[in-house]
């Protein structure tokens, strides 16, 4: 019934989103050129995510997913790095403290570079050109030159996840992540916020505790879980192509993977059963997920898990949930019933942004801050009545103090979003507001309560 499937079983499927490149031989020469390089990722640390990802499933853990909405060649520095990898490390701690659970750290990083789009052109002053569709594929600037299609563009995509990649794995093993400066830098974020009163109570609870630990003698010298951490990458597979040219045969196993990223997702406008995408993401052993927004039915969403995890392996698959705060309600319990009649293992995890999407009266795309809190706030509150684990939150932050998303302590309004607007796409929580979500999410979890830390995990916190 299912056909076979191959790295290239996709072209023969209908497609959508993907550029189309004027100069085919050049396309083909670059990707001949990828298939070449060596991988970002390996199998392995695949492997290793998907088991944490499991426990998530189990309701054993919360998966923290967030970065850029697009990654861009023009802001690619270690300090752009460094301070998203800060921020999220403190969101991290922040969680892992609040859920009494492990928090499995995914960036959207180090690849995510490649954006679907409402309409193929845009047309500015009389004038019509291709959309921009992601540094990958071709430039923001409104030039016929710069917005068409460039295949050469896969290579400094590739350079850039990588150096990006290199960095990131020097941060989270070589002593940045150290838990006590992470806190520290809370410490220092609390004095700054206006809100600080209302977190104040949950800091000072994790500074008695790290104090607690160093009276015996558990610290960053003695314990490596309080020096390094797991930190893994993943981006919206969109552009089949180059994640064809990375994948690979791992030799372990003899199945094959994704090395572009540890955990790829497809996005809510190329999940169609029958289509290019699907069929790519299926055969690959990576840890996947499907994003799910208000157009998703029960039956397509089963039929999807069918395709993409038909061993109901758990770890497998993650329903990113899209709705816009006012639709979690009308859609989110009818896709958690079916996926629980059919017994189907998943981690449930929230994109409070794609749904929360406005226009400013000064014509800026933004989000509200109490809109995705909503939605956030919602998709608990459904999970908790039917009884099953919300797992995690998908997120579209930076570590600057860009004005991008109005509200929050600091009170961002409309106004103010002309002063440091600096997306090449949508519209992310600045740093403030990626850390106070992480308290809010926090405290929602502790009136959960602990969840049950099994050993296994503590031994791969050691590895
Ligand atoms: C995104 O995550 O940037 C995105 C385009 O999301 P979605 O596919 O949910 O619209
Ligand atoms: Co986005």
């Amino acid at each position: 019934m299912t056909q076979q499937w191959t790295p290239e079983s996709w072209r023969t499927r209908p497609v959508v989103q993907m550029p189309t490149y004027p100069d085919l031989d050049r396309l083909g020469a670059v990707e001949t050129q990828l298939r070449g390089f060596p991988p970002l990722v390996f199998a392995g640390e695949a492997r290793k995510l998907k088991r944490k990802l499991a426990r998530v499933a189990e309701g054993k853990g919360f998966l923290l997913q967030g970065g850029d909405c697009a990654e861009s060649f023009e802001e690619h520095s270690a300090d752009n790095i460094r301070d998203f990898f800060r921020v999220f490390l403190q969101m991290a701690i922040v969680l892992t403290f609040g859920a009494s659970s492990p928090v499995v750290k995914v960036g959207r990083i180090a690849g995510q570079f490649a954006k679907p789009r409402s309409s193929d052109t845009e047309t500015i002053d009389g004038v019509t050109l291709p959309s921009y569709r992601g540094d990958i594929i071709n430039s923001n600037e409104f030039t016929a030159e710069a917005r068409t299609p460039n295949p050469e563009r896969q290579l400094e995509a590739y350079r850039q996840s990588a150096a990006t990649l290199n960095l990131l794995r020097a941060f989270a093993q070589g002593g940045y992540a150290n838990l006590e400066h992470v806190h520290n830098w809370t410490l220092g974020y609390l004095r700054d916020s206006p809100a600080s009163a209302r977190y104040q109570a949950l800091a000072d609870r994790l500074t008695e505790t790290l104090d607690f630990m160093r009276a015996i003698g558990i610290n960053a010298d003695t314990a490596p879980q309080l020096r390094q951490t797991d930190f893994f990458t993943s981006h919206e597979a969109l552009l089949l192509g180059y994640e064809q040219a990375l994948t690979r045969i791992d030799s372990t196993s003899g199945d094959w993977y994704a090395t572009s990223g540890h955990m790829l997702w497809i996005g809510d406008r190329t999940r169609q059963p029958e289509g290019a995408h699907v069929e790519f993401l299926r055969g690959l052993q990576n840890p996947i997920g499907v994003k799910c927004g208000p157009s998703l039915t029960p039956d397509e969403l089963l039929r999807l898990i069918d395709i993409l995890n038909p061993a109901n392996e758990p770890g497998r698959l993650t329903l990113i949930c899209r709705f816009g705060a006012d639709k979690v309600e009308k859609h989110l319990p009818g896709l958690i019933r079916a996926v629980a009649r059919a017994g189907r293992s998943v981690v449930w995890s929230c994109d409070p942004m794609h749904g929360n999407t406005i226009k400013a009266s000064t014509g800026f795309k933004t989000r509200p801050f109490d809109q995705i809190m909503s939605e956030v706030r919602r998709f608990m509150a459904v999970h908790q009545a039917e009884g099953t684990h919300a797992g995690g939150i998908h997120v579209e932050m930076t570590g600057k103090n860009v004005t991008e998303c109005t509200g929050g302590a600091h009170l961002l309004t409309e106004a103010d979003l002309s002063d440091r607007y600096h997306t090449f796409c949508d519209p992310r929580l600045n740093a403030d507001q990626a850390l106070e979500m992480a308290f809010l999410i926090a405290e929602e979890l502790k009136k959960e309560g602990p969840r049950f830390i099994d050993d296994e995990e503590a031994m791969d916190a050691a590895e």
